[in-house]
């Protein structure tokens, strides 16, 4: 496993379509291993495969509970329900947090690590995370949908490891 660099704000990559996985193969399964470890080396609670500058339907979330971390691949909402609002941020945008409505529920099928079809209902902090990351295999970004001036820049904490 490797940590990958993360592309940043900025990088015409972030607003390309990704394209369909047609088999989830080792390669991908070292895509999503590489992914895991980038999303834990930043803190993050999710990361696309076009963050680190691979063009594939492929994401990662973890909400640091006792599920681990979720791979998935070829991921489509299938069901929205709802409205929350919430607070958001995304590791391609250090330090700058903006507030957004999303769906307070969604049913997303994807394919898992092995290429078995899964089905997740998913609501609060994990509808958020899917959305986010499926938006990003769009081209869509947080601040593409954030609530018009939200958008704060969070100064980060000095000499933290
Ligand atoms: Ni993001």
């Amino acid at each position: 496993m490797a940590v990958r660099i993360v592309r940043e704000e900025g990088d015409e990559i972030l607003r390309k379509k990704s394209r369909e996985v047609e088999n989830v193969d080792d390669k991908i399964r070292e895509l999503l291993d590489d992914m895991v470890e980038t999303m834990h080396k930043y803190n993050g609670v999710g990361l696309s495969a076009v963050q680190v500058g691979v063009l594939k339907r492929v994401i990662v979330i973890d909400l640091y509970d006792d599920k681990g971390p979720i791979k998935l691949v070829n991921p489509i909402i299938t069901k929205e329900k709802g409205e929350q609002e919430v607070e958001e941020g995304c590791l391609s945008f250090p330090n700058k947090y903006a507030r957004m409505i999303r769906p307070a529920e969604v049913t997303v099928e994807a394919l898992d690590e092995n290429g078995k079809k899964i089905k997740i209902h998913a609501k609060e902090l994990l509808a958020q995370a899917l959305c986010h990351e499926i938006d990003h295999l769009n081209g869509i970004l947080f601040i593409d949908c954030m609530i018009p001036g939200t958008l704060q820049y969070v100064e980060p904490e000095k000499d933290k490891k």
